[in-house]
């Protein structure tokens, strides 16, 4: 069993005299989430549609599951991957349910058979049965992406096709979608190539990036952590972004990292306080409900995002660095505060484990 589960292998693509993807080299693992990455028009779709055989390439070859699909029949090589496109791509006469028992009908499974499992797959991706025998125009954008997810899943393929499945729903959906298909994954172990612009869907859902650039040219492929640490060129350096420093400390975890002391005050006693420096306010339940000001007593200074034990060092100077006094406020699984972090602690903490990560050669 080959550990790439699909491999390019200098595939091009031309039409007529513009390169869509250039002569392409890459090995997607098997059971990893895979993301193409990068500026429109630099052939993301064309190299995923070549793995199914919805475009085929110019020159060059590539394999899956170790067998180059030019020689597997087209038809039956598409029906045996799952494809979700942006717009869902439903088909829009057709019912939930029917929508997502196509492929195992066209694989000959019973209509019966196919509706069951239809069913069962609404609850996989979070929909409810209650969906089931509505049209595609009666459901929001993020229920028809699930519906998608869902008629991709369908008949139980080993790899998954996605083209910027997320990218057409608002930002909270799409949050949560992203959530979904990470939870999903770990029950399912797919091998899924994943499309996107977006540098922080990619760095949230890959364990390995592609970044193509114009011209159907791979950039690089590296993991999130080494991407944003170490990006190959200007151009992967200029795609990954401004912010990718304090990005790249979301893949610290906040272990050595030390709690001050910080004086508290119960929610019940603000009124008779006047504190001579800031203050944590805690409610009855042990619970940070916001800060007592030196120069506002009585009141409850709110803002400033809280950071759980275990976390991230992003997350730890987030909290520092939006909270009203300084310091960051530092609670455990269940809410409870346990004490504050200030910026100046959570960049020594950061400057400590990059002294400890070994340069690339
Ligand atoms: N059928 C076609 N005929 C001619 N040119 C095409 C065809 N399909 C794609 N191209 C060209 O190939 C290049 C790569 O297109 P592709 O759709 O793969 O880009 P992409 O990275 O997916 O872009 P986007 O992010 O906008 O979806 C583009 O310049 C596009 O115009
Ligand atoms: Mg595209």
């Amino acid at each position: 069993m080959p550990e790439a589960m699909i491999e390019f292998r200098e595939v091009s693509k031309a039409y007529g005299a513009s390169i869509a993807v250039d002569r392409l080299s890459l090995d997607v693992p098997r059971g990893q989430i895979t993301v193409f990455v990068g500026p429109s028009g630099c052939g993301k779709t064309t190299s995923l549609r070549m793995v199914n055989r919805m475009v085929e390439p110019t020159s060059g070859t590539i394999l899956v599951d170790g067998r180059d699909v030019s020689t597997l029949p087209a038809a039956r090589l598409r029906r045996s991957m799952g494809y979700v496109l942006q717009a869902a791509g439903l088909m829009p006469h057709r019912t939930v349910v029917d929508n997502i028992a196509t492929v195992p009908r066209l694989n000959g499974v019973s209509r019966r058979q196919a509706r069951a499992r239809a069913h069962e797959l609404l609850d996989v991706v979070g929909l409810s049965q209650g969906l089931a025998d509505r049209y595609p125009a009666q459901l929001s954008g993020g229920q028809q992406q699930r519906v998608g997810v869902a008629r991709a899943l369908a008949a139980d393929p080993p790899i998954l096709l996605m083209d910027e499945p997320f990218s057409a729903v608002d930002p909270v959906v799409r949050q949560e979608l992203q959530r979904e298909l990470l939870r999903l994954q770990q029950d399912l172990g797919k091998t899924i190539v994943f499309v996107t612009h977006d540098i922080d869907e990619a760095v949230l859902l890959g364990d390995r990036i592609a970044v193509f650039a114009v011209g159907g040219r791979l950039a690089q492929v590296a993991d999130p952590e080494e991407l944003l640490r170490a990006p190959a060129d200007e151009f992967v350096a200029g795609f990954v972004g401004r912010d990718r420093g304090f990005r790249h400390l979301g893949f610290y975890d906040d272990g050595g990292l030390s709690l001050d002391e910080t004086p508290t005050v119960a929610l019940s006693q603000l009124g008779a306080m006047a504190p001579a420096e800031w203050t944590v306010i805690l409610d009855g339940a042990g619970r940070p409900a916001g800060w007592a000001s030196p120069v506002s007593p009585g009141t409850v200074v709110t803002g400033g995002s809280l950071h759980r034990a275990g976390g991230t060092l992003r997350s730890a100077l987030d909290s520092a660095l939006s909270s009203p006094s300084g310091r960051g406020v530092v609670v455990d699984d269940d809410g409870r505060f346990l004490g504050t972090v200030a910026a100046t602690a959570v960049l020594a903490a950061a400057e400590r484990r990059r002294a400890a990560v070994p340069e690339e050669a």
